[in-house]
């Protein structure tokens, strides 16, 4: 009997002592376990005679069950003691100060928005906003482009349910919606440019259904297309921080400028890189005009006493020129791995003077 008591007494002290829950399975292994101590006191039960057994086993219960209840309170213990260690230690202090490294990172498109309107705002342009959804009069209409023109083709138009009077709403196709806002709200003279999404049915490698342009307007009295070159290129110069990059007037058409032109900056591609500046490739970035006097007239203007030039420009396409970015559709995938790549610090705001992005 003492070497039961003893063993009582061994077992509920390593039991008592175990600093963990593997230290505890250990005692309990040891003692309750298929080869454990008291397991094998009562293997040995089988030997003695009926009285001897019944006494025997009896008492080996009693050890066995309060040897096991301690070990389970024990381990009750240990498991709710690690729990309140976790808690403290992953605990969050949300009356602490946010930590300096910031983890939010600016999309690449917003921090080209910011770069051109801090050039264009440094020229003395204001920033003019419009809605998304437009009407046909100021997506179309205002901007020479007539029902039935063939130009509203080269737009492939988001049309919306039709009004109850059958006209049809749009998402706009392009931001020169604004210069007509712009030209029905304020009196000449006129400095605008004008971010924001625009809208077109299209998808593939280089197009994406909804992106980003930046119009510009300025109308004056003898605002002429010297003015408009001047300005354009002084925008691309300190855009791609370069001081002599070729550019190009190339003729063009739009209905709401005359005459029009799309813009060519220089690049070379040798060795499958595509480099900005000189070299004997060219590269489109925008598309401008002198504005065209029906558009000055639909806006209650008179061609005889104003004109004025407009630009309109794909942020993206800028964007993926100036950062070297392959693909125009992983703009939106809205990857945290690529923009913790393409993305900028949320204070780094780009300015003229203190430089642009780099
Ligand atoms: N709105 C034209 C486009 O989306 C761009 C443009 C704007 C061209 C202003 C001339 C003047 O393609």
């Amino acid at each position: 009997m003492d070497n039961l008591a003893s063993l009582r007494d061994q077992v509920l002290t390593a039991a008592a002592q175990a600093a963990t829950v593997a230290d505890l399975d250990e005692v309990r292994v040891a003692a309750l376990g298929k080869k454990g101590q008291l397991t094998g006191l009562m293997k040995a039960l089988s030997g003695l005679d009926p009285e001897a057994r019944r006494e025997r086993g009896q008492a080996l219960n009693v050890v066995k069950d309060e040897v096991a209840a301690a070990i389970e309170a024990r381990k009750v213990a240990l498991e709710e003691a690690a729990l309140n260690a976790r808690l403290a230690r992953e605990g969050v202090d949300i009356t602490l100060p946010p930590r300096p490294e910031a983890s939010g990172m600016i999309h690449p498109i917003s921090q080209t928005m910011d770069e051109v309107i801090a050039i264009f705002a440094q020229m003395g342009f204001a920033v003019a906003e419009g809605p998304e959804i437009e009407d046909d009069f100021h997506n179309f209409t205002a901007l020479n482009i007539p029902p039935e023109h063939p130009a509203r083709q080269m737009h492939d138009t988001f049309y919306l349910p039709p009004q109850a009077d059958d006209t049809r709403y749009v998402l706009r196709t392009h931001t020169s919606p604004v210069q007509i806002r712009t030209m029905q709200e304020q009196a000449p003279p006129i400095r605008i440019v004008a971010p924001g999404r625009t809208y077109r049915c299209d998808s593939d490698m280089t197009h994406t259904p909804m992106f980003h342009q930046i119009e510009g307007l300025v109308i004056d009295k003898s605002t002429h297309f010297g003015h408009l070159k001047g300005c354009l290129i002084e925008f691309i110069e300190t855009y791609f921080e370069l001081s002599d990059v070729p550019v190009r007037f190339r003729p063009s058409f739009f209905p709401f400028t005359e005459p029009s032109a799309e813009v060519d900056i220089g690049c070379s591609r040798k060795g499958g890189e595509l480099r900005i500046g000189a070299g004997d490739g060219w590269l489109e970035i925008l598309g401008c005009g002198m504005v065209h006097p029906n558009v000055l007239i639909s806006c209650g203007l008179d061609p005889n006493e104003y004109q004025g030039f407009a630009f309109g420009m794909g942020i993206e396409r800028i964007a993926l020129l100036e950062y070297g970015i392959p693909d125009l559709r992983t703009f939106f995938d809205a990857d945290l791995r690529w923009l913790k790549h393409y993305g900028f610090v949320p204070l780094d705001m780009p300015t003229v003077t203190g430089g642009l992005s780099r």
